[in-house]
């Protein structure tokens, strides 16, 4: 038996250059991922974290990964993301639109010289990554949701089904899905609501207290110490409108975190692509060398942190509002230091 070159550690440390502070989703992500590349049984992951948390970031940042690394081809590298919302509007089967993809990745990959065999054999250690998988709860407000159903439906058949159908360019083929690596994530809105209302009003649990919180940037405020995770339970899922057969697929349940103030600020200049870099980028057209104060940039997490429903995403509509006359008028040359008044006087 080869040996494998890469130890999770390896992917962790690489996906870390990405997705900033969430260490330990990145950690269970990268074991199941390499027991998957070499064909042992993986655990599928639900990741579940606020809206702007990273989890598509984290789906996008495993792609990049092994598109990357050609020395991964020989091993179960085909990966596919799909939208749950796209699959439930699939009228076609749910097995076209993933092993399908997965089929044409595959082709892709290995060349049309790639025997039926092979080509099989890679569908069935696909990857696939269903994103906004919240969206296709089995009801909303208490009224059945159809699409939901279905779509949950569709995807357990898919889940270790050892006869799965699927037709491509007029073919039919059939596969054993067991060996696919599912790793859904969503955001679950609600879920967070009711599991905190259980939590502060203390239904099957001690009632939790606020606590005084001091912020990096020195302001006092005071907060709940709820962490989703501390008390989330399979029947909160159930009742949020996944059904136990689904949920039960998935072994591994991951909470991300919610990003702090550090986590904002990091994401804001650290990662390949970061609002920073690119803004960078932008003024050096013009000859202008950007800078910021760290004094800046822990104000612009400050700032970001309060809109908590948007997480990261807040970043963005923060740096635009300070940053978006002098991108209009772009002086000629020199350097441009963000400082932390300018940060203060595009506060809304
Ligand atoms: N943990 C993170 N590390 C690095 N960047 C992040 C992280 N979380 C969010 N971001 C940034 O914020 C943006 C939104 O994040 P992302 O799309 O991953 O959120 P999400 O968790 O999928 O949210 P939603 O539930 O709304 O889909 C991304 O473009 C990314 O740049
Ligand atoms: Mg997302």
């Amino acid at each position: 038996m080869s040996t494998f070159p890469l130890r999770p550690r390896d992917v962790f440390e690489e996906l870390r250059r990405t997705v900033v502070g969430q260490d330990e989703a990145i950690r269970e992500l990268s074991v199941a991922l390499v027991k998957h590349l070499v064909g042992h049984p993986a655990p599928n992951i639900l990741l579940i974290g606020n809206s702007g948390s990273g989890k598509t970031t984290l789906m996008r940042a495993v792609e990049h990964f092994l598109a990357s690394r050609p020395e991964l081809r020989t091993y179960y590298a085909n990966v596919v993301r799909i939208n749950a919302n796209v699959l439930a509007e699939e009228h076609q089967g749910y097995g076209k639109a993933v092993l399908g993809r997965l089929y044409t990745n595959a082709r892709k990959a290995m060349g049309e010289g790639a025997s039926q065999e092979d080509l099989l054999r890679s569908v069935e250690h696909g990857i696939v990554f269903i994103d906004e998988v919240d969206k296709i709860r089995a009801q909303v407000s208490g009224q059945p949701n159809v699409r939901g159903i279905v779509a949950q439906e569709a995807l357990l058949t898919l889940m270790e089904n050892e006869n799965v159908e699927f037709e491509i360019d007029g073919e039919r083929h059939a596969v054993n899905s067991s060996n696919v690596l599912f790793v859904a994530g969503g955001a679950f809105e609600e879920l967070y609501d009711a599991v905190l209302r259980r939590a502060t009003i203390g239904q099957d649990v001690a009632p939790m207290k606020p606590v005084v919180v001091v912020s990096a940037s020195g302001e006092v405020r005071e907060e709940l110490p709820f962490h989703l995770r501390d008390y989330l339970r399979y029947d909160d899922l159930f009742r949020y409108g996944m059904t136990p057969q689904f949920t039960s697929r998935f072994e591994s349940i991951v909470v991300l975190n919610d990003l702090a103030e550090g986590d904002l600020a990091r994401i804001f200049v650290e990662p390949e692509g970061s609002i920073f870099r690119a803004s960078r980028d932008y003024f050096k057209r013009f000859g202008i060398d950007l800078q910021i104060t760290r004094g800046a940039l822990m104000a612009i997490a400050w700032e970001a942190s309060q809109q908590k429903r948007l997480g990261a995403r807040a970043l963005r509509e923060t740096y635009r509002r300070i940053i978006s006359a002098m991108e209009f008028e772009p002086a000629n040359g020199g350097v441009l230091t963000i400082d932390e008044q300018m940060v203060k006087k595009a506060k809304r």
